[in-house]
C-alpha cells in the first residue's frame, strides 16, 4: 500500500493536520492587517520556543539562508572566526565565513565525537590579544546524531567576549536551547525540523552584543540585513514577500508547540530517543554515538549489521513500509543510516518505525530476536 510515507528523516520532518489544513488555503495579501495580525502572533511565540526576550527574525529561505544570514551581518573581511567542527554542518559554518573574507580557523574531532568544551577554553584562554571575534558551533550535528554542550561551551565564549554563534536547526524544539540564559549570541534555525512545518523559513535572533557588532559590518548582505529585517518585525510586516502560506502554518504550528509545552517537547524527544536507542541494541545493531551522553533526541545514527548494506536497508523500509530514513553524509554515505525523530513524533511512530525496521532487517537475513526491538522500546517507553 503506497501514499503513507512517514518521513524519519531529520527534515523536512512529519507536518500535523493542522498546519497542513492551514497551508492550503488561499495565499493572502502580505500587506493585508489579516497577515499582519499572524506575524504578531508568530514573532511573539518564536520568542518562546528560542527561550529569548530578542527578536527573532523570519527569513523566507532554509536553515542555510539563517546561517549565511548570521555571519554575512557581523563579519568584515579579515575577522578571525573559530569555528568548531564536529560534522558537516559544522564544516559549513567554516565555509561561509571562508566565502565571506574571514580568517577561520577550525577545532575538529572526528565524527561521532563532541567538542571537548576544555579544549575550547584552553585556545580561548592562550587569545589573549583578543583575536578571535567569532566562535561558530552546531548544538545537534545532524550528519552524526551528536549533540555538543553549548551551555558550557558558550560560557567560556562569553568569559573570552567573542561572539557565539550557534545553528540550532536540529535542536531547537528538541533539546534545551536557552538562548537569554545561557547567553547565547546569535542563534538560528529552519522550520522544517522541531517547528513541525515544510522547508522554506529560517529563523535568527541576536543579542545586543551582536547587534552592537553588526552596526559596524561594513557590507551586511542585502535580503539577509538584520537592520532592515528588524524594522519590519516591530510594526508585524516582513520586508519582503514572504512565504505567507508557511507563515500561516507557522502560526498553528507555534500555537500547538505553545499547547504542549516546551519542557513537555523535549520530554517527549528525549523519551522516545533514548528508547529507541536502546531499541536498536536489543535487535544486535550498533549505534554510531556510543556514548549516550553526547548522543542527540533528534537523530539517530544507526551502523548496518555485517552482511546486510544501507541503501538494501532503506530501500526495504521505503518499499515494503512506506518508512523513509535517512542515508549518511559524505565519507559516512552508505557506512551508517540515520533515523530522525524530530518535530511532529510521538511513540507511535517509534513503535511503528522499530517494528517496520524488525521485519526489513529479518528480510535481509540479519539475526536477532524477533520482537525483541519493538519489546524493548515499548518498556523504555513507559519507564
Ligand atoms: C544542523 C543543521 N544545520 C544546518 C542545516 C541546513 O539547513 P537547510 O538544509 O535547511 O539549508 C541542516 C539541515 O539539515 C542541519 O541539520
Amino acid at each position: 500500500m503506497k501514499d503513507k510515507t512517514f518521513l524519519m528523516i531529520p527534515g523536512p520532518t512529519p507536518v500535523p493536520e493542522r498546519v497542513l489544513l492551514e497551508i492550503a488555503k488561499h495565499p493572502m495579501g502580505h500587506r493585508s492587517s489579516e497577515f499582519s495580525k499572524i506575524l504578531e502572533s508568530v514573532y511573539s511565540d518564536l520568542k518562546y520556543v528560542f527561550q529569548t526576550k530578542n527578536d527573532v527574525l523570519v527569513y523566507t529561505a532554509s536553515g542555510t539562508g539563517a546561517m549565511d544570514a548570521a555571519l554575512s551581518n557581523l563579519i568584515n573581511p579579515g575577522d578571525k572566526v573559530l569555528s568548531l567542527v564536529i560534522g558537516n554542518f559544522g564544516q559549513r559554518w567554516a565555509k561561509i565565513a571562508k566565502a565571506l573574507g574571514a580568517d577561520v580557523e577550525t577545532i575538529e574531532v572526528e565524527p561521532g565525537k563532541a567538542i571537548n568544551p576544555a579544549v575550547l577554553k584552553e585556545r580561548l584562554d592562550k587569545d589573549t590579544n583578543k583575536e578571535i571575534k567569532i566562535v561558530t558551533l552546531t548544538q545537534n550535528e545532524t550528519s552524526t546524531g551528536v549533540t555538543n554542550d553549548v551551555k558550557t561551551l558558550v560560557s567560556y565564549i562569553k568569559e573570552h567576549g567573542a561572539l557565539s554563534v550557534v545553528d540550532g536547526v536540529t535542536s531547537i524544539g528538541a533539546m534545551e536551547c536557552k538562548m537569554d540564559e545561557w547567553g547565547i549570541d546569535v542563534l538560528i534555525s529552519g522550520s522544517q525540523k522541531g517547528f513541525m512545518i515544510p522547508p522554506g523559513l529560517s529563523f535568527l535572533a541576536a543579542s545586543e552584543k551582536a547587534w552592537e557588532v553588526h552596526k559596524n559590518c561594513i557590507r551586511p548582505d542585502f535580503y539577509f540585513n538584520w537592520s532592515t529585517n528588524r524594522k519590519s518585525v516591530l510594526d508585524n510586516s516582513t520586508a519582503f514577500t514572504p512565504a505567507v502560506s508557511l507563515i500561516a502554518g507557522l502560526k498553528v504550528a507555534l500555537e500547538m508547540m505553545k499547547e504542549e509545552g516546551l519542557e513537555n517537547i523535549i520530554e517527549r524527544h528525549t523519551k522516545i530517543a533514548k528508547a529507541l536507542r536502546k531499541a536498536i541494541k536489543a535487535i544486535n545493531l550498533k549505534l554510531f554515538v556510543e556514548d549516550e551522553s553526547i548522543a542527540s533526541t533528534s537523530i539517530t545514527a544507526i551502523l548496518p549489521p555485517d552482511g546486510v548494506s544501507v541503501p538494501d536497508i532503506r530501500k526495504v523500509l521505503k518499499n515494503d513500509y512506506d518508512i523513509v530514513v535517512a542515508n549518511g553524509q559524505n565519507a559516512l554515505k552508505d557506512k551508517i543510516f540515520r533515523m530522525g525523530t524530530l518535530g511532529f513524533v510521538s511513540q507511535r511512530d517509534a513503535i511503528t518505525a522499530i517494528g517496520a525496521l524488525e521485519a526489513t532487517l529479518y528480510k535481509l537475513g540479519h539475526k536477532f530476536e524477533p520482537g525483541k526491538g519493538v519489546a524493548t522500546l515499548i518498556e523504555n517507553l513507559n519507564k
